[in-house]
């Protein structure tokens, strides 16, 4: 049943991603004519919503067996309060300022849909509070999502350095036991992010990251162009080395929903653990930004269900 319906919606979004493509080549070059006009009127100084960034992503394992690539991405940066068109299926600015607590901009790290298809493991929001003199990265929120469930799970990070429970069963080739090692740098013209899996048995055995370059906005004048089958590239890469791993015999591993139907529950509980016994003590404290909790609070995290069939 899966397994069809997978299969069907490959061949759905390949005939729509087709259709689409088609159509994208006459949309770009309405949207040129419609600019040209509107650009010779206005010209203005103020930082554009949205930056591009172009990089790579890295992805090591070390255990059970040694399994290593990189391939090249494109993410959107996007200032989500004065974004004409927020991406969809996203927080709102106002709901990230509430969960972190913060009071100044929010930039969302994404890759935007493309031809009608999206495909995002990792989203990252930036949430920042206004201060005397400047803005300051305060606080993080990192958006999972896996695939084919399209499940997802958001929660809080510190960018300087957290860790924090797994709580998503991201790849079928890894159990639900380690933490994520996160950390973020405050984006400019190069912006990196770094989750390393700290596992109670296997020691660190992966780490994945993302490195990219600020481009500047002439370079890309059309977006539906530059993320054009984006989110395409990422599903193939995953399936793709799904299938490798599977060939090197690495252990598939079920959903836990099946085996520990409580596994959100116990990633809180490990979570808390973590942060009461774990990382925060040896964190060493670092300048600026980083506010100073006296005592841990509970993190806070959200799930969203898979849908049909997968749920
Ligand atoms: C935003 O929050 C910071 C930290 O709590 C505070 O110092 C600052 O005054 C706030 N700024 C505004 C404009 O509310």
């Amino acid at each position: 049943m899966e397994l069809l319906y997978l299969l069907f919606s490959i061949v759905f979004t390949s005939f729509t991603t087709l259709i689409l493509s088609l159509i994208l080549p006459f949309h770009a070059l309405l949207r040129r004519l419609v600019s040209s006009r509107a650009s010779s009127s206005s010209s203005s100084d103020e930082a554009e919503p949205i930056s591009l960034y172009e990089g790579t992503v890295y992805h090591q394992r070390r255990h059970p067996v040694h399994h290593s690539f990189q391939y090249r991405v494109r993410y959107a940066l996007i200032d989500i309060d004065r974004a004409p068109h927020a991406p969809p299926n996203h927080l709102s600015p106002d709901e990230a300022r509430r969960i972190t607590g913060t009071n100044g901009t929010i930039l969302l790290l994404t890759i935007p849909p493309s031809v009608g298809y999206e495909q995002n493991p990792l989203s990252v929001y930036y949430c920042y509070d206004v201060e005397e003199s400047a803005t300051c990265l305060k606080k993080c929120i990192a958006e999972v999502t896996n695939t084919p469930w399209a499940e997802r799970v958001t929660f809080i990070f510190n960018p300087h350095s957290d860790l924090v429970a797994k709580a998503l069963h991201v790849s079928p080739f890894m159990d639900m036991l380690g933490s994520w090692n996160i950390k973020a740098s405050d984006p400019g013209d190069y912006l990196s992010i770094s989750i390393s899996v700290h596992h109670p048995e296997f020691g660190n055995y992966f780490t994945a990251s993302l490195k990219a370059k600020k481009l500047h906005s002439s370079s890309a004048s059309d977006h539906a162009v530059f993320f054009w089958l984006m989110p395409h590239k990422v599903a193939v890469w995953i399936y793709w080395h799904a299938i490798k791993l599977w060939w090197k015999n690495v252990q598939f591993i079920q959903h836990p929903r099946y085996a520990t139907p409580t596994y959100r529950d116990e990633a809180l509980i490990r979570d808390r653990n973590l942060q009461c016994c774990g990382f925060s003590a040896e964190r060493e404290n670092k300048k600026d930004c980083l506010s100073s909790e006296a005592s841990p609070r509970d993190r806070w995290f959200r799930w969203i269900d898979a849908k049909w069939p997968w749920s």
